[in-house]
């Protein structure tokens, strides 16, 4: 083996190597670091309109928790009506209890009816209705930013 095929690096050489390659990791940073920077700082959040599917899904006299939306679509009688599933007092989720036939919140004890009226408990107001109507294609669609009087139904 002759010393051309593996040449020994000098101390010269070595260092400048190791600068060379330490600013390019700093560069590498800098680059992260700006791109960063100049990204939108943007928090993407849900839709607050939401379709429920086909009026057909649910039974009448029946109550479906929407865990993604966490909202009631409770269908009487008389027809559809979204109560939110968050309870007024301090913002917990609420949980449908049909043995009971009551929505009950598991923070402080707060109940309410299947329409969203207070039974008892801590909750300064019943749950809120949102707006619910049929689309053009006949699903179900609830617009969790109005909310309506409780007294109001969707006929189907
Ligand atoms: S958050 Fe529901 S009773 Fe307190």
């Amino acid at each position: 083996m002759s010393e051309n095929e593996h040449p020994e690096l000098s101390r010269r050489d070595f260092l400048n190597e190791i600068t060379l390659g330490a600013l390019g990791i700093a560069g590498l940073g800098g680059a992260a670091l700006t791109y960063q920077y100049f990204s939108p700082n943007v928090l993407f959040e849900p839709s607050t309109t939401f379709r429920a599917g086909s009026p057909d899904l649910y039974p009448v006299n029946s109550v479906t928790f929407m865990q993604e939306q966490q909202v009631y679509i409770v269908r009487t009688t008389d027809g559809f009506f979204a109560v939110s599933a968050v309870c007024t007092h301090l913002g917990c989720v609420t949980q449908w209890k049909p043995d009971a036939d009551m929505i009950a919140c598991p923070c402080h004890g707060s109940k309410f009816h299947a329409d969203g009226k207070k039974i008892e408990g801590p909750a300064p107001r019943p749950l809120p209705h949102y707006a619910i109507n049929l689309t053009a294609d006949g699903e179900l669609q609830v617009d969790k930013l109005q909310a309506i009087k409780a007294d109001q139904v969707l006929r189907v």
